[in-house]
């Protein structure tokens, strides 16, 4: 069977034996597996028009012919390959599920409720491609081979970075997007809530960072060298409740919402909001406007106590929004702060002077240390990119390793806690191929097998440094990726491979079989079809997938290598 991500380990029958549903089948849902009963009746509900009864005690003696139960015995064994995680981060064994299907039905045994909902998942992809549809198809019967199925994935965290700043996602889109990442088994979802181009979170007190910091007046059309502009507005912002729900369907789902204030680097929308968080001595912020463009601004937070105390409002009201228990982690960006407006202000400098640090990247460690303290106090934990490295990492800080590897190596061997996201490899917003026909091709091309092969532990790390990769995560900017039909066309196929890496048992990368992986992509296929997902076809984009013509698409004849020097850093 073609499983994606595959399975631990699958035993198939050898007859070629299967069990046939009837019209109606009925479900047993043991003490615990209620959530799981909920989730299978509305995702195969909806597929195959079953209500799923409930069985009812010693009614007539008929067997329930889909049998969920809670087993903690089920991930024993099972261990994490990888990462103590963190307490609050559910382990690979409390993920485990078991499933078995033959004469009688289906059992389905999960260490935890998520291992239960991730055995759904298996279920579903057993079932066939129309079982990842709304609605039933015309006279369509269901059946399952008889198999049976121990598995756990690799890692804690499996995630996925939406980049809503650039570009937004109204919310119907990012529901939409968890129920992606449920299907492969994927468990982080990181909204990328605040840049320049955009402040995407409803925050109370400061009613302006979304009147004014959700919007800009055009957007640049294409890679950030391009001529041409959009001059149509763009914006848009989720409401505190938009958040609620989402967190809440993200939970019912066991996937975690990461949310993602960017500070103190690209925060120009916050400062077009409110100009007194700029820098004000060195430039007239009360002309900025929320930014247009693309690349790294240079208009940064002030370092001043208003602006930590502006922020502390801003994560007060986050924390209520995305409760410990779904989001332990909250990022704070730390990415990308250009040091020039810190050099040229008197305040800064009479900044550094006070706190006694050395320069101006001791001003951005005082940020996130502020922030890694504040929240700690508040029980959760900091996560920030491989920037927050610079001038020294505050003490509980976990870092997303986006520079390549070399930030995640620095801070697992410092014993910090990591999440893998080279550029290199998994940022998803960047050209799947080689040739002049991808929509506005940036940055190094990574195909579907560059993907397949990338591996979030690197050989180099000691043993006690990589117990400290919780897991990875592919990116997905938004710059030139500027609506969910080409968020799409990124993401897929390579998400599915991603899964496959942070989910299955993995051999060195180059022993991975990708041939075999690619066979089993033709009946993934099928399933992303039905789930009505904008892939790039196997054999490049369909007629009207292309981008607008300048610099960054190919047919401007610029070679790929170029491309890829002018976008490894300012893209992102
Ligand atoms: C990033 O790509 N700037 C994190």
């Amino acid at each position: 069977m073609d499983l994606i991500p595959a399975p631990r380990l699958a035993d198939f029958h050898e007859g070629g034996l299967r069990f046939e549903f009837g019209p109606d089948p009925v479900l047993a849902a043991g003490p615990g597996a209620g959530g799981a009963a909920r989730r299978l009746r509305r995702e195969l509900g909806g597929a195959t028009g079953w209500s799923l009864p409930p069985a009812t005690a010693g009614a007539d003696g008929a067997v329930a012919a889909i049998r969920l139960r809670i087993d903690p015995a089920v991930g024993a064994g099972q261990g994490p390959e990888s990462g103590p995680g963190s307490a609050s981060v559910s382990g690979p064994a409390s993920e485990a599920y078991a499933l078995t299907v033959d004469r009688t039905g289906v059992e389905l045994a999960g260490a935890s409720e998520a291992g239960l909902f991730w055995g759904v998942q298996t279920l579903r992809q057993l079932l066939g491609p129309d079982a990842h549809r709304k609605a039933p198809l015309p006279g369509r019967t269901w059946s399952l081979p008889y198999v049976r199925i121990a598995d756990a994935p690799r890692f804690g965290w499996r995630g996925l970075m939406l980049d809503v700043a650039r570009h937004f996602m109204p919310k119907d889109g990012v529901l939409r997007y968890i129920d992606l990442l449920a299907a492969h088994k994927l468990n982080v979802l990181h909204l990328h809530l605040t840049d320049d181009q955009g402040w995407r979170v409803e925050i109370k007190r400061h009613p302006r960072l979304t009147e004014v910091g959700a919007w800009r007046a055009r957007s640049r059309w294409g890679h950030r060298a391009s001529p041409l502009w959009n001059e149509t507005p763009h914006g848009g912002y989720y409401t505190q409740d938009d958040i609620r729900e989402i967190v809440a369907y993200a939970a019912e789902r066991h996937v975690r919402v990461v949310p993602e204030i960017d500070l103190p680097g690209h925060s120009q929308a916050a400062i077009a909001a409110y100009p007194e968080l700029g820098n004000t001595d060195v430039v007239d912020t009360s002309a900025l406007e929320v930014w247009n463009d693309w690349g790294i601004n240079e208009n940064v937070l002030a370092p001043t106590e208003a602006v930590l105390r502006f922020y502390e409002g801003v994560f007060e009201e986050l924390l209520e929004l995305f409760p410990a228990e779904v989001s332990p982690f909250v990022h704070v960006g730390g990415d990308e702060c250009p040091k020039a407006q810190w050099r040229a202000s008197a305040a800064a400098q009479e900044r550094i002077r006070e706190l006694g640090v050395d320069d101006e990247d001791g001003l951005q460690s005082w940020f996130i240390r502020h922030f890694d303290t504040w929240l700690a106090e508040r029980g959760r934990r900091l996560i920030g990119w491989d920037e927050i490295l610079e001038g020294g990492l505050a003490p509980g800080a976990a870092v997303s390793s986006w520079r390549g590897y070399g930030g995640g190596i620095a801070a697992a061997e410092a014993g910090h806690d990591v999440v893998m996201c080279p550029e290199q490899h998994v940022y998803l917003d960047y050209r799947q191929a080689g040739g002049p026909e991808e929509p506005v091709p940036i940055a190094y091309v990574r195909t579907l097998e560059d993907v397949y092969r990338f591996e979030p532990v690197p050989p180099k790390l000691s043993p006690e440094a990589a117990a400290h990769v919780l897991g990875a995560q592919a990116n997905v900017w938004t710059e030139v990726t500027e609506d969910q039909a080409r968020v799409d066309y990124q993401a897929f196929p390579r998400l599915a491979a991603f899964a496959e890496v942070v989910w299955s048992p993995q051999p060195a990368p180059e022993e991975r079989d990708f041939a075999r992986f690619e066979e089993r992509m033709a009946a993934h296929y099928a399933r992303l079809d039905a789930l009505g997902v904008g892939y790039r076809p196997p054999g490049g984009p369909r007629a009207g997938e292309r981008g607008p013509p300048g610099p960054g698409a190919a047919d401007e004849g610029a070679p790929p290598h170029e491309l890829q020097a002018e976008n490894s850093h300012g893209v992102g």
